[in-house]
């Protein structure tokens, strides 16, 4: 999808338009399966996050991630890796540099993102969200091993439902509103149109309004069209919503197209992180063209 101008976007306020927002995407809890699985070939999750479903895709996927790997020059994992290990990244400087307490991650699926984080600041309060069936499975995963506690809890929460106790206004109203906050998403905003986004994002801006500090962390895949791998992209956005049986649009068309777009849905400030300055930093593998993904940090 092209760039569109911010006037035509329909943002809340800027026109009587209601946009048509999808009522079930529960088809895309398959996914975490497999990105959970990257995590744990990774060295980045306990081995007790492998699933069987998660074991089966990957094994599913690995020849056409060879292919990529011989063609490109990176794998499906490389690509996957730089957006979890730069969301680590900023929010362990969140942690460290600005004395953030409380993290809620929507759709956190089978991330073991919030294990390592737990492990790491023991006075971290850490709340993990998604659709009712995959929080289930992660609660009970948690629960089986032992990590959830009065600090470490999973939610149900669906960012497509504006009231009741799944939204997200219930979510955050749910929070110690002393403490400052990170709410991150990872892997999950690709899957909606922009009209649904900008109102996710304009309630996420206004319910994370009571916390004396709140940032929003979120990879995005932009739309390139001069980007070498534009072609690549397309195939392997075609995969995923052949996989997820969900839609999943690339959004914006720079880095400053997406800032702007943050800005609209009511983030004062933002910025764009691109993986290509934080290769070194990050240990992020060499990769012979320019990163794909960008990661969002919104305040
Ligand atoms: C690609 S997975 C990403 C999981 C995890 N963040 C990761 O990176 O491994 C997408 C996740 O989005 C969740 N999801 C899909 N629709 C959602 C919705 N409407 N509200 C909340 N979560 C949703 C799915 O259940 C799934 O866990």
């Amino acid at each position: 999808m092209a760039s569109e101008p911010i006037s035509k976007l329909g943002f809340p306020g800027s026109s009587s338009h209601v946009p048509e927002v999808p009522v079930d995407s529960s088809s895309v809890s398959v996914t975490a399966y497999f990105t959970g699985q990257v995590w744990c070939e990774n060295g980045l999750a306990p081995a007790e996050f492998g699933t069987r479903v998660g074991r089966f895709a990957y094994l599913l996927a690995l020849p056409f991630s060879k292919i990529a790997g011989r063609l490109v020059g990176a794998d499906i994992d490389t690509f996957l890796l730089e957006r979890h290990v730069l969301l680590d990244y900023l929010l362990t400087r969140a942690i460290e540099d600005d004395g953030v307490t409380q993290v809620v991650e929507i759709a956190a699926g089978i991330s073991p993102r919030g294990v390592c984080f737990r492990r790491r600041y023991g006075a971290l309060r850490y709340i993990e969200a998604d659709l009712p069936g995959m929080a289930n499975t992660k609660r009970e995963l948690l629960q089986r091993h032992d990590w959830l506690s009065d600090e470490h809890s999973v939610e149900a929460c669906d960012i497509l439902t504006d009231s009741g106790p799944q939204s997200v206004e219930a979510l955050l109203g749910g929070l110690d509103a002393t403490r400052k906050t990170v709410i991150v998403t990872e892997g999950l905003v690709n899957y909606f149109d922009l009209e649904t986004l900008n109102v996710f994002w304009s309630r996420l801006a206004r319910a994370s309004a009571r916390f004396p500090e709140c940032r929003y962390l979120t990879d995005i895949y932009p739309d390139l069209p001069n980007h070498p791998l534009h072609r690549v992209t397309q195939l392997g956005q075609g995969v995923i919503e052949r996989f997820a049986r969900n839609d999943w649009p690339l959004h914006y068309g720079s880095d400053d197209s997406i800032a702007d777009g943050f800005r609209a849905a009511e983030f004062k400030e933002v910025t764009v992180h691109d993986p290509d300055d934080y290769r070194e930093t990050l240990g992020l593998s060499k990769f012979r063209y320019p990163s794909v993904v960008r990661v969002v940090e919104a305040r």
